[in-house]
């Protein structure tokens, strides 16, 4: 049979807003192919998708339709008449898509359970929700989970919710979600009511080179859920490799047989659970050691305006700002090449035209400032600086964040590696990094401890706090950077020691 090219994978700039707009990715074969198998496994006779789009499933079932001899009825919803086009052009008939009802799935009043729900929901986060489709979201929540998700929770999300309601009673679920079902900060709340009432029976993560969205900033997993009584291990598997049969196999064999490219482990749901349902299994990780044991983490400054406030030596000098309200300070990660940051590194920004001073004026009454500092403050003032949203927050709105001049950065997001930088320059960071604060200032101490950051062992173990985006990149909060566990070995190996009160640390050796 030969393959329906149908993939859209937007690369450019006003193609992919458009998509952001609607969260049309559509699903490749090979996975929909598993996600229907999961169905099928389950003697399930009737699919119902809720977000149709170009038809990825109904594809899908009937393929396996004829290969397995068992019989699918298909049905489901959409809200864009477009896709359906798209579906028709794809390879289904009329006839397929009868029972697609146009309507919005999150919000119609539920009709009928399903015993069989396949779904890739629209990935839409939850800054582009608008405020009154978020009241009823938040509405929903509260009657189906007894409490509003964190508002965080995008689109997605409450079509898994608003599908789990409308399982029926032993039907599956099979949905492809990005990784933030599990890492967002609903997430807990999320899967204890998820894991108190249904059966979590397998979830299927991808490695960068195996993603079934290339070129798509998300990390997707495919949950496999059944309406029966909740279970404490499930499937977790990884695929290795991208459009292979494994992964449907695997699924029709009832998680039995794993090919060579998938990995796969048996869990324990309350150990998922704890360090995420996204990331591998932890095996032989100690939590006895971990960054807050030894240091404090704060984000970098939010000026609110870099356009404004971060400026180059250049614009600093042609305004006229005096040196008491300047401070040398990183915006981008990628302006710090390596493992560190000398004064080197900024001699080489300021020639590259790069910005490296932080204007930071503080809070005295706006004419009290030197004559220079008020009329570049004015020509915010016109420019409508002052009315951005995180500035308006600030009184006076000019008065900038302040930090102590970290000696350890850590650069949190990135297509570089996620890293650890030694400040020797002084510099403050901005909001591409975090602040790394040791709880001693006794420079031996933070060598030691930098040292054991740069180890490859540490490093590693950065996948089990931070959250995962496409192409492998982390992104790590202030608190989860201090939950990274630092291996016993190492830190011993280094000579790294943090007396019983972890305040007055101190040096032992
Ligand atoms: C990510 S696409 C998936 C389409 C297809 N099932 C696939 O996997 O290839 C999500 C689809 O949901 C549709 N959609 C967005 N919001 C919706 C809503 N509230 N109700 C129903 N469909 C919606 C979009 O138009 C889009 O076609």
């Amino acid at each position: 049979m030969s393959r329906i090219v149908h993939h859209k994978l937007p690369n450019t700039g006003p193609e992919r807003e458009a998509l952001r707009e609607t969260g049309q990715f559509w699903t490749p074969d090979w996975v929909a192919e598993a996600m229907v198998g999961y169905l099928i496994a389950g003697g399930c006779q009737n699919l119902f998708d809720p977000a149709v789009g170009a038809g990825a499933f109904f594809r899908a079932a009937k393929k396996l339709q004829s290969m397995s001899h068992k019989t699918l009825t298909l049905s489901g919803t959409e809200i864009d008449p477009q896709a359906l086009e798209e579906a028709l052009a794809n390879g289904l008939c009329k006839d397929d898509l009868a029972n697609v009802e146009i309507t919005d799935f999150v919000l119609k009043k539920p009709d009928s359970l399903y015993e069989g729900i396949v779904a890739n929901p629209p990935y839409i986060r939850h800054h582009r929700l608008s405020r009154h489709t978020k009241a009823k979201f938040r509405a929903l929540s509260m009657k189906l989970i007894g409490k509003p998700l964190d508002g965080r929770a995008g689109l997605h999300i409450f079509f898994l919710i608003r599908a789990l309601q409308l399982l029926a009673a032993n039907g599956r679920l099979a949905f492809i979600v990005p990784a933030d079902t599990c890492e967002g900060i609903f997430a807990a709340d999320l899967w204890k009511w998820i894991t108190a009432h249904y059966c979590l029976e397998a979830v299927v993560s991808f490695t960068p080179e195996a993603t079934p969205f290339p070129g798509v900033d998300t990390n997707p997993l495919v949950l496999m859920i059944a309406n029966t009584t909740p279970q404490g291990d499930f499937f977790w598997v990884r695929c290795t490799k991208p459009d292979t049969e494994q992964l449907r196999e695997w699924v029709l064999s009832d998680f039995t047989k794993a090919g060579d490219d998938l990995i796969s482990y048996q869990r324990r749901l309350s150990e998922a659970l704890c360090f995420g349902l996204s990331r591998p299994p932890v095996e032989g990780v100690s939590f006895d050691l971990t960054l807050g044991t030894f240091a404090k983490v704060v984000r970098g400054i939010a000026t609110g305006a870099n356009d404004f406030f971060f400026l180059t030596t250049e614009q600093a000098k042609i305004i006229g700002i005096p040196d008491e309200f300047l401070i040398p300070a990183i915006g981008r990660t990628r302006d710090v090449p390596g493992n560190d940051i000398t004064i080197e590194t900024l001699a080489m920004l300021k020639k590259a035209g790069r910005p490296t001073l932080l204007f930071s004026p503080d809070k005295r009454p706006l004419g009290q400032f030197p004559a220079a500092v008020q009329a570049y403050l004015r020509q915010g003032i016109d420019m409508g600086i002052h009315e951005r949203s995180l500035i308006s927050t600030r009184r006076p709105w000019y008065k900038m964040e302040s930090r102590e001049v970290p000696p350890i950065l850590f650069s949190y997001l990135g297509r570089r590696n996620a890293r650890f930088i030694r400040n020797y320059a002084g510099v403050l960071p901005l909001t591409g990094f975090l602040c790394v604060y040791p709880h001693s200032t006794n420079p031996d101490f933070i060598d030691r401890l930098f040292k054991v950051l740069q180890h490859p062992q540490t490093i590693v173990n950065l996948a089990l706090v931070g959250k995962s985006y496409g192409n492998g990149a982390i992104k790590v909060e202030p608190r989860a950077l201090e939950r990274l566990p630092l291996p016993p070995e190492v830190v011993s190996e280094t000579k790294l020691v943090a007396n019983k009160k972890y305040e007055q640390m101190a040096l032992l050796f």
